[in-house]
């Protein structure tokens, strides 16, 4: 393995690596706009540039595309480096608008960030700026401000990489470069389509359901699981800091609002990818919810229904449950030790796939649109949803359940966190928390067990479904 020195410090990289690579794998920063771990290396924003050292003194290179080799030492931050680096700003941002105040990617720009740390100065352009257009419609999920674009490539090499849409491309040349999607609509089609905004290193490609909605300062992200499909996605969940609640009357919900969904990177499961039904789960999650418990249909008290669901499991002579693919481990386990010994056991799907989405894919995207199938399996079986028609008690748990599929007669105890037409057909009705709202885990396809972390506070009047369980097995501890 080449032995390298980078800003003073030894250190050992495998052949084939780049600088910038094992400049990264060291701990050791270079900035970048266009080079990205997953995908090819174009080298066109030259922001990278290092210094080497030979015989002739030093010279600079990019770090993204040069190859370690014995002996090989590198600066990152002299002089001649930073130099260069303000040179290559002043050119990236001669056409750049500059127009941070309106812009959603302010707080998490590269190009402010290098712009401080390398420039810092009024530009010394005296031409007038080149203009383009700043709302183009790129599909029905994104604008683009082809002012804001740097012309790195990362959107168009994703397309071809990753997501393998080939969905857009570069138009023109020079300071006339466009990007554009293909006019066959593969783009506006991609399921992956909003890892570009990400990648995006500013902020011309832009979220249609976040633009202008927040500041992200203002937001904070929880690390969570996407329940949209088996694979379990490890995400960031972004929504209003505490410190930072609104207070106006009718603004009240938005502080336990899902504003936007990103990945967290995660390479036992998602790598840096998400697909884009995850980042649409806050419109999953935030359906009205359901917040009274109740007795065939009519308002109850919780404690009064927890006593009249109670009486039902002790009075049936063969109670079967159907429980939820969206229930945590932990939720599972609950269930299991309090009344796994009384009820037959049956696990069911919660969400089945949505008309026109993609069902299952090669990259990321899976057929079973639930998050925990694998982890309720390994608790309860692999049996068939087949309810046996001589059950005279069903405790459904969650959605998805076809409600004819019920024997005639028999009683019905329902938990589910939405608002929904079953609750009022059931004898007694739980309302139920929702993953935001507890911590957890999940367990996906492959046995990867992730965690999940809570948002927001339970909703009064919600039952949690562990301390719920323990109540109707006559444990300690009530239903709330
Ligand atoms: S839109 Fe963004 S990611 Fe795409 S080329 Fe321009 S700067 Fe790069
Ligand atoms: S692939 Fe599945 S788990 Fe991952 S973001 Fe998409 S829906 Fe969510
Ligand atoms: S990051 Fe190296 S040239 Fe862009």
């Amino acid at each position: 393995m080449p032995r390298l020195t980078i800003d003073g410090r030894e250190i050992e990289a495998a052949a084939g690596r780049t600088v910038m690579e094992a400049a990264t794998d060291a701990g050791i920063f270079i900035p970048y706009f266009c080079w990205h771990p997953k995908l090819s290396v174009p080298g066109n924003c030259r922001i990278c540039v290092v210094g080497v050292e030979d015989k002739g003194g030093e010279w600079v290179e990019i770090a993204c595309n040069m190859p370690v080799t014995e002996g090989m030492v590198v600066y990152t931050n002299s002089e001649k480096v930073r130099a260069r680096r303000k040179a290559t700003m002043q050119f990236i941002t001669l056409n750049h608008p500059v127009d941070c105040g309106i812009c959603d990617k302010a707080g998490e720009c590269t190009l402010q960030d290098y712009h401080y740390e390398y420039n810092g100065e009024r530009s010394i352009s005296v031409d007038a700026k080149a203009h383009a257009t700043k709302h183009y419609s790129l599909s029905p999920r994104i604008v683009l401000d082809n002012e804001r674009c740097i012309q790195c490539t990362r959107c168009v090499r994703f397309t071809r990489e990753i997501s393998k849409s080939n969905g857009l491309g570069m138009q023109n040349r020079a300071d006339h470069s466009l990007v554009r999607a293909v006019e066959d609509g593969s783009f506006a089609n991609d399921p992956y389509s909003d890892n570009v905004i990400d990648i995006c290193p500013v902020g011309a490609l832009l979220s249609r359901s976040f633009l202008h909605k927040a500041r992200v300062w203002y937001l904070k992200p929880t690390a969570s699981v996407c329940p949209g499909c088996s694979r379990g996605c490890t995400v960031n969940l972004w929504h209003r800091r505490p410190e930072w609640r609104l207070r106006a009357p009718g603004m009240r919900a938005q502080n336990e609002t899902i504003d936007r969904v990103t990945p967290l990177e995660n390479p036992a499961v998602n790598g840096p990818w998400i697909c884009n039904k995850g980042r649409d789960i806050a419109k999953v999650l935030g359906r009205a919810r359901a917040e009274t418990a109740m007795l065939k249909g009519r308002p109850a008290e919780l404690q009064g229904a927890i006593a009249q669901a109670r009486s039902l499991i002790a009075a049936a002579r063969k109670p079967v449950a159907v429980v939820s693919s969206w229930a945590s481990n932990e939720e599972l386990a609950a269930f299991k030790a309090a009344l796994g010994a009384r009820f037959s056991v049956l696990v069911k799907a919660d969400h089945e796939p949505e008309p026109g989405e993609v069902v299952q894919d090669d990259i990321l995207i899976r057929a079973d649109k639930n998050p925990n199938t694998a982890g309720a399996r390994a608790l309860f079986g692999e049996a068939p949803l087949a309810l046996p028609p001589d059950a005279d008690l069903v405790l459904v748990w969650g959605e998805g359940l076809d409600f004819g599929l019920i024997p005639a007669g028999a009683k019905i105890v329902y938990l589910n966190a939405w608002l929904q037409p079953e609750n009022g057909h059931a004898d007694v009705f739980f309302p139920t928390s929702i993953q935001t709202e507890r911590d957890g885990h999940y367990t996906n396809f492959a046995g990867v067990t992730s965690a999940f972390t809570q948002c927001f506070p339970r909703p009064a009047g919600v039952a949690d479904a562990q301390a719920l369980f323990a109540a109707l097995a006559g444990q300690a501890g009530g239903g709330e």
